[in-house]
């Protein structure tokens, strides 16, 4: 579907068909896995993508303040490493979401009569149309292109729309949703993607207080339960299934000492569900895990830029010292 505006494009480039034969395939072998797992890419349909915005407004999820504080307070400085070169540039944005963040630096941006075109992408056709129609009315003089689907296959669509310099943004963490081998593989793919003079600018929470973690991904009033519970809401709407989400808990660890946060559904019952044709056997107290949360320090940070091809510019903390988002250029 394209669908033209004055100075918005909004372009999808991924067939639903595709898109619900992954899902199934993912999901189906996710479940027939031990332990079983289920992907956190599928949280987001238009329930999630609620759900998540709501998460980000908990006075317990600390992450959105401290990188909005980075974005609100210390736009200048993001701007200077993005203009030094003075080139005109592709802005993408890898998962962008809402936008909520990086709507304060496109402002800025705009205000200083740079030259360039925002591609925010995005697997949840859902949360691209909030994003562009807020984008619209906010800046409308912004160039937009959306691109849907998956990142790296949206940023080599970005790649062929335009030979620009590239500036990626990779906000919220979402770094942390990688277990460290695939994180790895991820950065270094994506400096793959890129060439010398091109930027990433990478959102990080670091290691602090271990119960201040926790209580971010465990908050009290069941939103993020009702968060990670979608998912099976999804499956039951998107695949036929018939999970009765009664019969499952959230369960969250915080682990200080490997900085790794996992989410997952506790079976409270044995249990028969089926998913179309197929039939997945649940015991009571049996895991799905859902989704991990890595925290780093920031020798890990350093070591993660050095053995993936780039070499850190800087990095910019929020004022408690709880986020940081990183700039590192392509060696
Ligand atoms: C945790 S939210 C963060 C949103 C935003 N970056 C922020 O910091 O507020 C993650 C976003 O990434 C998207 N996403 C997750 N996995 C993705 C993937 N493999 N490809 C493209 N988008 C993905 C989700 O749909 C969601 O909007």
């Amino acid at each position: 579907m394209i669908l033209k505006t004055e100075k918005t494009i909004y372009e999808e480039f991924s067939s639903h068909e595709n898109a619900i034969d992954q899902f199934r395939s993912d999901v189906l072998e996710g479940l027939t896995n031990t332990p079983k797992k289920l992907h956190s890419k599928y949280f987001y349909d238009t329930i999630g993508d609620r759900l998540f915005q709501q998460i980000m407004a908990m006075p317990e999820y600390y992450l959105t303040n401290c990188e909005m504080d980075i974005f609100q307070n210390k736009t200048s400085e993001l701007a200077q490493i993005i203009l030094e070169s003075g080139t005109a540039f592709d802005l993408i944005e890898l998962g962008a979401g809402d936008g909520t963040k990086s709507a304060f630096l496109l402002k800025d941006l705009l205000e200083k009569q740079a030259d360039f075109n925002y591609m925010p992408i995005d697997i949840s056709a859902n949360i691209l149309s909030v994003l562009s129609s807020k984008l619209k009315a906010d800046l409308p003089e912004l160039t937009i292109t959306c691109l849907e689907g998956e990142y790296f296959k949206m940023l080599e669509k970005a790649a062929n729309l335009s030979s620009r310099r590239k500036v990626v943004l990779f906000l919220g963490g979402n770094i942390g949703n990688m277990e460290k081998g695939e994180a790895l593989a991820f950065c270094s793919d994506l400096s793959s993607y890129l060439s010398p003079g091109d930027i990433v600018l990478m959102g990080f929470d670091l290691k602090k207080n271990p119960q201040m973690i926790l209580d971010a991904y465990n908050d009290k009033t069941g939103i993020t339960a009702a968060f990670n519970l979608n998912l099976l809401t999804r499956i039951n709407r998107e695949l036929s299934a018939d999970f009765c989400i009664e019969k499952f808990e959230h369960y969250q660890t915080y682990d200080p000492l490997s900085g790794s946060c996992r989410s997952y559904l506790i079976s409270l019952a044995d249990q028969v569900i089926t998913i179309e044709e197929r039939s997945v056997d649940f015991e009571k107290d049996e895991l799905v895990y859902m989704e991990l949360s890595q925290k780093y320090s920031l020798p890990e940070i350093e070591a993660l830029a050095e053995n993936s091809g780039f070499v850190t510019i800087n990095h910019i903390m929020d004022s408690k010292s709880w986020f940081t988002d990183v700039a590192w250029g392509v060696v």
